[in-house]
């Protein structure tokens, strides 16, 4: 079985995908980390994404990307190294923002997505999980928040970690990762037309994912269901 959960960042969708991934047993893969993975490569050989699309590209077969499943989840290697904790920081993250528009990087990404999608009950997800890297995913979810209610909560995440980093900056980041991954024009951020889709505005990070934990394992469970009956 394949559930994809898409939605703009902060919007609680890596909280909620691990819990469920854990509940029901599924295993929970995160592309956003694949794409940061990308930018942290390209930022170490110091290449301009924005200016210079051609370096990456030049660049991207250097990268061997692995996934890792662990007690304490997902770990992503670049070329064999562990670069779970590099990949979150807020340079990063715009690097992933920008490497992600480029139709090369994302071709690349989306194979490896498919690979690992392909061999088990996967919770995936990204921003173009339910419109283009399984758009035959039984179970879609799209969910949002307000970005100052999404700023709020990076920035409590980032603050806990110990990062040096203003509530101001996290907003003008997210506002920036949001125009650039909507507006680009390969697989943008969007809901696919069959997504359910849930703002969790006003609700804690808590009461979300306690409200979409419980949807999505009723929708799973009305899957398996079904599926056992038509076997029958
Ligand atoms: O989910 P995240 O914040 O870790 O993702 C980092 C960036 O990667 C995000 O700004 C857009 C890009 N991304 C994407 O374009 N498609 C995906 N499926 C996942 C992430």
């Amino acid at each position: 079985m394949q559930i994809a959960i898409d939605g703009p960042s902060g919007a609680g969708k890596s909280t909620i995908a691990k819990a469920v991934a854990k509940k029901m047993n599924f295993t929970y893969i995160d592309t956003g980390a694949m794409y940061r993975a990308v930018g942290l490569y390209m930022l170490t050989l110091g290449i301009d994404i924005k200016n210079e699309p051609d370096e990456v590209a030049v660049h991207l077969d250097e990268i061997r990307l692995s996934i890792r499943h662990e007690a304490d989840g997902q770990h992503i290697f670049l070329n064999g190294e562990d670069v779970s904790d590099k990949i979150r920081t807020p340079e990063v993250s715009i690097a992933a923002s920008n490497v992600a528009v480029l139709p090369a990087v994302r071709m690349k990404l989306v194979e490896l997505q498919r690979i690992l999608a392909a061999k088990q009950d996967v919770i995936m997800d990204g921003r173009d999980v339910g419109t283009y890297v399984l758009p035959d995913a039984e179970i879609k979810i799209f969910l949002t928040a307000s970005v100052e209610e999404r700023a709020k909560r990076r920035f409590a995440e980032l603050c806990e970690k110990g990062a040096q980093t203003t509530y101001e900056d996290v907003l003008e980041d997210m506002k920036y990762r949001d125009k650039n991954d909507s507006s680009r024009a390969f697989a943008p951020l969007k809901a696919a037309d069959d997504a359910e889709l849930v703002d969790t505005s006003g609700n804690t990070l808590e009461e979300s994912v306690e409200r979409i934990s419980k949807l999505i394992c009723s929708k799973i469970n009305e899957k398996r269901n079904e599926k056992e009956c038509l076997s029958e």
